[in-house]
């Protein structure tokens, strides 16, 4: 971990790149280009706001909990990275949701702004995860490129001795204007695997219309996604790479009132300003990495 300031001398570059340190040891960076600005924790190596130039804010961000307060209160939303398994662990239930990267601190290995883009890199180091098992040894990073897109890529390199099997998202909480009203488009005649309805296999009609809670893992797809938001005015496409899996999710009314913490300045009606697609490994999309073999999972945003 860097001393305050320290990661700015290192790291920062004048309009381009800004550490605000927090007094638990995390950080929020700030990226500014020509094109937009994010922001990112370095908490969970959270990407928590993009906003493409002369565009609204794309993602959503829950007004519950604070980095700077203390760790354990991460608001929900953003990109979340799962990994090195997405849901329940496949065999041991005691163990969180969504593997332990998004609770892990996160930090800077490289910046660059001499192209008109700005590049971001962060590392965790697994192996200092004591608390959870995994019996592995990775290398885990992070890039944000903040262009006239938001390229976020997820790489893992297995320097360990024997091969391991990984399963991930970059779980993007989108927001919407009403999510009745949208429409996701790119995933029709797609099988998916219905959490909801013990994992049954179905498949998309046509583009997903949300009007009750939705949680399925689309399967063989490696195409373009669509969000088209009538109310917002906007479509935003998703694009993935090392990716075969996509997520969608909402909670809706009653998932959202036992989570707690899906709230923002709409109130409890926060489920109606949210959405998930998430770039995935995940369901049979297992991703198995040999010794010395790296995989990376990408997810572009650009709003269109
Ligand atoms: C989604 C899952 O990816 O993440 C949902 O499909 C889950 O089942 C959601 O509820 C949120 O998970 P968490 O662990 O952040 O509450």
């Amino acid at each position: 971990m860097y001393a305050i300031y320290e990661r700015n001398s290192r790291f920062g570059k004048p309009g381009a790149v800004n550490f605000v340190d927090h007094e638990n040891g995390g950080a929020t960076v700030e990226l500014t280009s020509q094109r937009g600005s994010a922001t990112v924790e370095l908490f969970g190596g959270l990407v928590t706001s993009w906003r493409p130039k002369g565009s609204e804010e794309v993602l959503w961000l829950s007004n519950t909990g604070s980095f700077v307060d203390g760790r354990a209160r991460s608001p929900r939303g953003g990109i979340p990275v799962c990994w090195p398994w997405f849901a329940d662990h496949p065999t041991d239930p005691s163990l969180p949701a969504h593997g332990f990267a998004r609770k892990s601190a996160w930090e800077p290995v490289h910046t660059d702004a001499t192209t008109g883009d700005v590049r971001l890199t962060l590392r965790t180091d697994v192996a200092v995860v004591g608390h959870v098992p995994w019996p592995h040894r990775a290398e885990v990073s992070l890039d944000v490129v903040l262009g006239a897109t938001l390229d976020v890529r997820l790489t893992t390199r297995n320097v360990g001795n024997a091969p391991f099997d990984l399963t991930q998202a970059l779980h993007t909480y989108f927001r919407v204007g009403d999510v009745t009203r949208i429409e996701i488009k790119g995933l029709d005649a797609v099988t998916y695997l219905d959490k909801l309805d013990a994992f049954a296999s179905k498949q998309q009609v046509g583009a997903i219309t949300i009007d009750r809670e939705v949680d399925r893992i689309y399967l063989g797809t490696t195409g373009a996604i669509d969000l088209v938001d009538p109310v917002l005015q906007r479509t935003i496409r998703v694009t993935r790479s090392g990716s075969t899996s996509a997520v969608v999710w909402n909670p809706w009314i009653a998932k959202a009132a036992r989570m707690g913490d899906v709230v923002d300045a709409s109130g409890a009606d926060a489920y109606l300003r949210m959405v998930c697609i998430e770039a995935a490994n995940a369901g049979p999309d297992v991703v198995s990495i040999p010794p010395g073999g790296t995989h990376t999972l990408a997810t572009e945003l650009e709003v269109k």
